[in-house]
């Protein structure tokens, strides 16, 4: 049987792709990855996150600045944000959040454009794509205090304790599982993804960041998606067939498509 994978988030607009992009994503089906969502993380990558939705049918966006890029952020790119949003093929707003292994932007900066896009979302009544590095306290905090159990979303790449991740799911948040799974360090995430009902569990790759074993190090495609589920599987004693059906509706009910 053919797989029937969705990647919940991946950066296909990212200069890795550069060389092979149209080649590599008309190879996808072939892989049985049969939707992706390509997420922005700065205003740039949003514009060629809409390029690259118009061209490829069987993809989905997410519009946002991640918080390493707020610093240059106005009012005005929030209208065009939200006015591109509206767009039925735009699923999310992400990624946002907080980044503190970075010093810059301040952490205000962070602060302040986390919560406006939080408001985006609102407004445009989508789900959140949520990034958060170093800053579990911080971006829980404004999370509570934004209501976020009233928008829904994911959040990505979790790096937290299960504790962290109870948190979460109580809001109704997906976790976000994608190669750092595999890696033979990755202990908590394990851990995570052991502890976490797979109903509240999507896959993902971040690509081209993050592969899992055994290509760790090399640019990640969404094509490595089979070794996150059967690691997945093999932690839960479950069928990877299970894995791959599962996540796939849960991407479903967490972009509303
Ligand atoms: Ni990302």
């Amino acid at each position: 049987m053919l797989n029937k994978i969705f990647d919940t988030h991946a950066h296909y607009d990212d200069e890795a792709f550069d060389t092979d992009r149209d080649i590599l994503i008309r190879s996808l089906k072939e892989s049985g990855i049969i939707n992706v969502v390509n997420v922005g993380a700065s205003i740039e990558s949003c514009k060629k996150t809409i390029e690259v939705v118009r061209q490829y049918d069987f993809f989905y966006g997410a519009l946002g600045v991640h918080p390493s890029d707020t610093a240059p952020l106005t009012e005005e790119d929030m209208k065009w944000l939200h006015d591109e949003l509206l767009n039925d093929k735009m699923v999310a707003v992400g990624e946002i959040g907080l980044d503190y292994y970075w010093d810059e932007p301040s952490r205000d900066i962070q602060k302040k454009w986390f919560v406006r896009q939080l408001e985006l979302a609102r407004e445009v009544n989508k789900p959140v794509i949520i990034h958060s590095r170093d800053a579990a306290a911080d971006t829980l905090d404004i999370m509570k205090a934004e209501k976020c159990h009233e928008i829904g979303g994911v959040i990505h790449c979790f790096s937290y304790s299960k504790e962290m991740a109870r948190e979460y799911l109580d809001m109704g948040f997906y976790i976000g599982i994608g190669g750092v799974v595999t890696f033979n360090n990755a202990k908590k995430v394990k851990e995570v993804a052991e502890y976490v009902p797979l109903e509240s569990i999507v896959l993902e790759t971040d690509c081209p960041y993050l592969a899992p074993v055994p290509n760790r190090g090399k640019r990640n495609s969404s094509i490595n998606l089979p070794y996150v589920v059967d690691e997945i599987s093999r932690i839960k004693g479950i069928e990877p067939d299970e894995v791959i059906n599962q996540t796939y509706n849960n991407a479903l009910r967490l972009y509303r498509i």
